[in-house]
């Protein structure tokens, strides 16, 4: 174990924050990290899975404060208004106030829903990132996203609301199933596609000690990947322009998503087929030099990831799921286009024929 802390900032102002980033940083290291709290309430939200591998190495770094414990049920499915509502009376019951600090102790599905009740509940309280996942420490835990599930679909009842604080632990991710990590590295891909040609060229010469989860490989593509993420944030907080093209490949893959049944895919898989789709459709509008797709898919397909659809996927119902997409804008599906490796560009003005070809490369009618 490396005792190194590196640590980044999201700079927004007041309402920045530090991102830390080590091996080995809850137990007794986690107090000094997690920074100043407003009374001594502490809420930690977690699921059963997370609970009974790191509840205990959290509790540990917590001890000077009086902890209660939500636990949610493990998955999407549970990120709902329900779970919403149970965290809410949970809150109450144990006589929370406004003073409270939320500490969210999983994946995406607890972080996001976290910080919606961080966001919420009297009007807002503090909240702590503690990932656990590969794709909750370089995405979900960084920027200030938070969410729950309505029927009609993903992540549409939330808040743009930051974080106190994010601690991400990197020994933590040596539990996590493979098709779990992968799916992690699908989101790190992209950092590299839409900023950064020189950490993409990293990522493929570091392909095999990333894929064995070696310290120093994660380490630096955590590190990289959140700097990546927290600037752009720090420039487009809630989404009015740059922010769009951290869903390179999203557009694609949330309809994947969608179409086949929440679960089935996991986000990181869909993500990684929807920007081997995203590539092909840049070549087509003559963006992406020729090659450049087929590197992209080299990349993701050495990292064990999906980068073609399988299963019966229709163009039409493609197109309509699209349509679901946060980033349409009178009725216009606007795309994140890849113009090289490293430069991406948001785009309303395209060529239907180009992204009729490109599902039909990849759909089955
Ligand atoms: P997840 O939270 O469902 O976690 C995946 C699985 O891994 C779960 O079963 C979980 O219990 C388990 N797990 C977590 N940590 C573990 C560990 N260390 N060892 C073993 N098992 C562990 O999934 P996720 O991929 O982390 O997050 C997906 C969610 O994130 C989606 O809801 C998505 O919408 C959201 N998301 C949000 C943002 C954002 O900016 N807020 C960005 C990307 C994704
Ligand atoms: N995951 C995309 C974003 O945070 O904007």
């Amino acid at each position: 174990m490396s005792n190194a802390v590196q640590t980044i900032s999201v700079d927004l102002g007041d309402r920045s924050y530090p991102i830390h980033i080590g091996d080995g940083l809850l137990g007794q290291r986690l107090r000094q990290l997690v920074g100043e709290f407003r009374s001594k309430q502490v809420a930690i939200f977690t699921n059963p899975t997370v609970s009974s591998l790191y509840l205990e190495s959290t509790l540990a770094g917590l001890s000077d404060f009086n902890v209660d414990v939500f636990t949610m049920p493990d998955g999407e499915a549970h990120k709902n208004l329900d779970t919403y509502n149970d965290a809410m009376d949970f809150l109450m019951d144990h006589r929370h106030n406004r003073t409270t600090c939320l500490v969210a102790l999983g994946g995406g599905v607890v972080g996001d829903l976290t910080g919606f009740v961080a966001a919420t509940f009297q009007r807002g309280v503090d909240f702590v990132q503690i990932p656990t996942t590969l794709l909750a420490q370089v995405d979900s835990s960084v920027g200030g996203k938070t969410a729950v599930n309505h029927a009609s679909g993903k992540n549409m009842i939330g808040a743009f609301y930051q974080p106190q604080s994010v601690v991400i632990d990197i020994s933590v991710l040596r539990t996590l199933p493979d098709r779990e990590y992968a799916a992690g590295l699908a989101e790190i891909v992209k950092y590299g596609v839409i900023y950064d040609a020189e950490f993409f060229a990293w990522l493929e010469a570091n392909s095999e000690a990333i894929s064995a989860r070696e310290t120093q490989a994660l380490i630096h593509v955590i590190r990289r990947s959140c700097e990546i993420k927290a600037e752009v944030v720090a420039q487009d907080e809630r989404e009015a322009g740059l922010r769009a093209i951290l869903n390179f490949g999203h557009t694609f893959g949330h309809a994947i998503e969608n179409l086949s049944g929440y679960g089935t895919w996991l986000h990181g898989e869909a993500v990684s087929v929807g920007m081997v789709m995203a590539a092909q459709f840049s070549e087509r509008l003559n963006r992406l030099p020729q090659g450049g797709a087929s590197r992209i898919a080299e990349l993701l397909e050495c990292m064990d990831l999906p980068v073609t659809l399988t299963g019966d996927v229709e163009r039409q119902a493609m197109l309509t799921a699209m349509g679901m997409d946060k980033k349409t804008v009178d009725g216009r599906v606007r795309f994140v286009v890849a113009n090289a490796i490293g430069q991406v560009d948001l785009v309303a003005d395209y060529s239907q024929a180009a992204l009729d070809e490109t599902l039909a490369a990849f759909c089955s009618r």
